[in-house]
């Protein structure tokens, strides 16, 4: 072996540790503004604007996306126009593809979760890993398989897979509430705090949520749904005696849906 090839072995041996570590993205939690270093002058420009600025440019992303997903009349467009969409910082993070949603786009249920992780980052697919065969699963035992659309808060992989945060989540909501739209489901389920959280606007704990109906309903349009928030898979995996009150809060969505259905 060369020093050139041992060089790169090494590299690789160290990329596999991290990895394996979870470290997967090259990224830090807090932005850094390293040109402070070489432009002093920039340090008191962010500081005079820094209560300014991100405000502005979020209403100004906000609105842009409320323009796309407003112009897109079908589910299959409406997911062009978020792949379209740049005013996330989410994308310009190291997330592959835009991961809008897949299911029936006429499906009676919307399904809302988080944020896309590394293999739906890969697949550009929601909810198809581990957590994702989880849901799977229990769609399928509740005899809901090909009556869901499954989203999330965000289309984009936050790095590490840290939670998005509020602000990604309200650039993005635009579309969430497009879809909410254009389905009109008879009814929505949210998958674990953060979705709570963003599509509810409260701050209320999602095990003082779940289990209960809430209603969802859009400031314009004339649209609404009932609401229930539940656990997200991947906490089931790590807690998995929590099963049984997803699979309670499941079953009443089935209930609930039959009843809408013979109504
Ligand atoms: N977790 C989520 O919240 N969404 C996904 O798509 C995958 C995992």
């Amino acid at each position: 072996m060369n020093a050139q090839t041992s060089d790169i072995a090494a590299i690789e041996s160290l990329l596999a540790f991290w990895a394996d570590a979870g470290v997967d993205a090259c990224f830090e939690e807090a932005a850094v503004d390293r040109t402070i270093v070489i432009a002093p002058a920039l340090k008191a420009v962010a500081k005079a604007t820094e209560s300014v600025t991100p405000v502005v440019d979020l209403v100004d992303q906000t609105s842009e996306a409320r323009r796309l997903a407003n112009g897109a009349d079908t589910m299959e467009a409406l997911a062009e126009a978020a792949a379209s969409f740049k005013g996330c910082e989410l994308v310009g993070m190291g997330a592959r593809q835009c991961v809008f949603g897949r299911g029936d786009p006429h499906a009676p249920i919307l399904i809302i979760g988080e944020a896309p992780g590394a293999d739906e980052d890969a697949a550009g697919q929601p909810f198809v890993g581990k957590a994702g065969k989880l849901l799977d699963r229990m769609i399928a035992a509740a005899g809901l398989t090909d009556r869901v659309y499954i989203t999330n808060t965000v289309f984009w992989r936050p790095p590490g897979n840290r939670t998005p945060t509020p602000q990604e989540q309200a650039v993005c909501a635009p579309f969430v509430e497009r879809a909410f739209y254009l389905m009109k489901p008879k009814a929505v389920l949210l998958l674990g705090a953060a979705a709570a959280k963003a599509v509810l606007k409260t701050d209320e704990g999602i095990l003082r949520m779940r289990g209960q109906w809430h209603d969802w309903r859009l400031a314009e349009g004339d649209v609404a749904a009932p609401v229930m928030p539940t656990l997200h898979p991947a906490f089931l995996l790590r807690q998995p005696q929590a099963k049984r009150q997803v699979w309670a809060d499941m079953l009443e969505l089935a209930v609930r849906l039959d009843g809408q259905d013979s109504a």
